[in-house]
């Protein structure tokens, strides 16, 4: 497992001492970059905060102020670790540095060996931990992707039939005519309604390709973008669609008038990951129901946006309530359960800074409810002929 090096920037206007940091790194295989005043730092901050695990920072600089660097680099990478190298520690400098939630400040003289190394190594190791979590988190995804796969192969195999069908007859037609054809123009209209019927049969297989491709990528560096709530909602219908056809489950979407053309701030294939592994559960816990419906809502309350996926299900017994989220825990026989469906769940909305609610009743069904931060969400004015609010799937 190569999570690559741990990155450091060390700003310090006493060549001598940056020299000796630099080397010291260098030999534990960490990569430094180097800058010896406010203004080369600033530059450096400004093109990529976001390449740094460590900020090592004297914030007595020649040209300007240490803690200015150090606001610029909280904004732009909040989760950054500050190790404060100065001359001399006072009450402002603490409190200043508590602030910005700095992990150290040292006073110089300082043992490069002793002091700054063994401090360095202690704050990134929780950054090595927390790569190394988010990296085994990234292939936990995507294996489990890979284990519906089969599923979602289905759907498209049996989705593609329909087009290559029509493909298929509508050529068979355009050879009849072609036959028997002795009038050019009507031979002519036909033919181009054959074409744009063959054209929309292409488009539909194309669409069907690109959803399994898409499925199939790997999501470890997907970038957050805004995207059409309901377009994020179908695109996870369509990942269940063969459960919701085997079991015979009728679908039905909801979302407020207002927030028709709303679009969520998300990662959108790890998203539909969490709507997809919420619709697949409510799915199997319907397969003995009578009453089959799946209902996925998006609505606003006064805090959150949410939403909900609610089925008429076994319901989760109380037993089973503390294990749900663990990773590997499932009450499905052997080759139908992963048991990672829930931490993958819980993992991504909390990557989206919301919450997971849940509420079951057993015998008559669940309900989980996404709420995420209204801020994720950009409500658009409805334009006419958009989607209706509330339609079946
Ligand atoms: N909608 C639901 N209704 C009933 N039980 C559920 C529901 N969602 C999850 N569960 C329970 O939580 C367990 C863990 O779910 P999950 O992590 O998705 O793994 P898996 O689906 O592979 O079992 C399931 O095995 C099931 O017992
Ligand atoms: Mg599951």
């Amino acid at each position: 497992m190569d999570l690559g090096k741990l990155n450091i920037l060390v700003v310090e206007d006493d060549s001598d001492t940056q020299e000796r940091i630099v080397r010291e790194f260098n030999s534990l295989n960490f990569a430094t970059t180097t800058a010896s005043s406010f203004y080369e730092a600033k530059t450096i901050i400004q093109n990529s905060a976001n390449n740094f695990d460590l900020f090592l920072i004297d914030i007595q600089l020649p040209d300007g102020d240490g803690f200015s660097l150090i606001s610029e680099i909280r904004n732009k990478n909040k989760d950054a670790l500050l190790i404060i190298m100065t001359g001399y520690i006072n009450n402002k400098i603490m409190d200043k540095s508590n602030k910005i939630d700095c992990y150290e400040v040292i006073q110089k003289p300082f043992s490069i060996k002793n002091d700054i190394i063994p401090l360095a190594k202690k704050c990134l190791k929780n950054i090595y931990l927390k790569k190394e979590n988010d990296y085994l988190n990234a292939q936990i995804l995507h294996i489990s992707k890979l284990a519906a796969l089969g599923e979602l192969s289905a759907t498209v195999v049996h989705d593609i039939r329909g087009p290559l069908t029509m493909i298929q007859l509508t050529c068979e037609d355009i050879k009849d005519e072609m036959k028997k054809t002795d009038n050019n123009e009507s031979f002519e209209t036909n033919l181009n309604s054959h074409l744009s019927q063959i054209t929309r049969a292409c488009h539909k297989i194309n669409k069907l390709v690109d959803h399994l491709r898409n499925y199939s990528r790997k999501d470890a560096q997907e970038e957050e973008e805004s995207k059409s709530v309901i377009e994020l909602i179908e695109n996870s219908v369509f990942l269940v669609k063969q459960k919701i056809r085997n079991h015979n489950i009728k679908v039905e979407i909801k979302i407020d008038e207002k927030y028709n053309n709303a679009e969520l701030i998300c990662f959108p294939n790890k998203f539909e990951q969490v709507l997809m592994n919420l619709m697949s559960n409510a799915c199997d816990a319907m397969k003995e129901s009578s009453k089959k419906e799946l209902k996925i809502k998006a609505f606003l309350d006064d805090n959150s946006f949410n939403i909900s996926v609610n089925d008429t299900g076994s319901g989760i017994p109380e037993v089973v309530l503390p294990k749900i989220f663990d990773s590997f825990f499932t009450t499905k026989p052997k080759g139908e359960g992963t048991g990672l469906g829930l931490s993958i769940v819980k993992n991504i909305v909390k990557e989206h800074l919301g919450d997971l609610v849940l509420s079951s009743v057993v015998g008559e069904g669940t309900t989980f409810t996404i709420k995420l931060p209204i801020s994720k969400l950009i409500i658009k004015p409805s334009s006419g002929g958009g989607p209706s609010p509330s339609r079946a799937a």
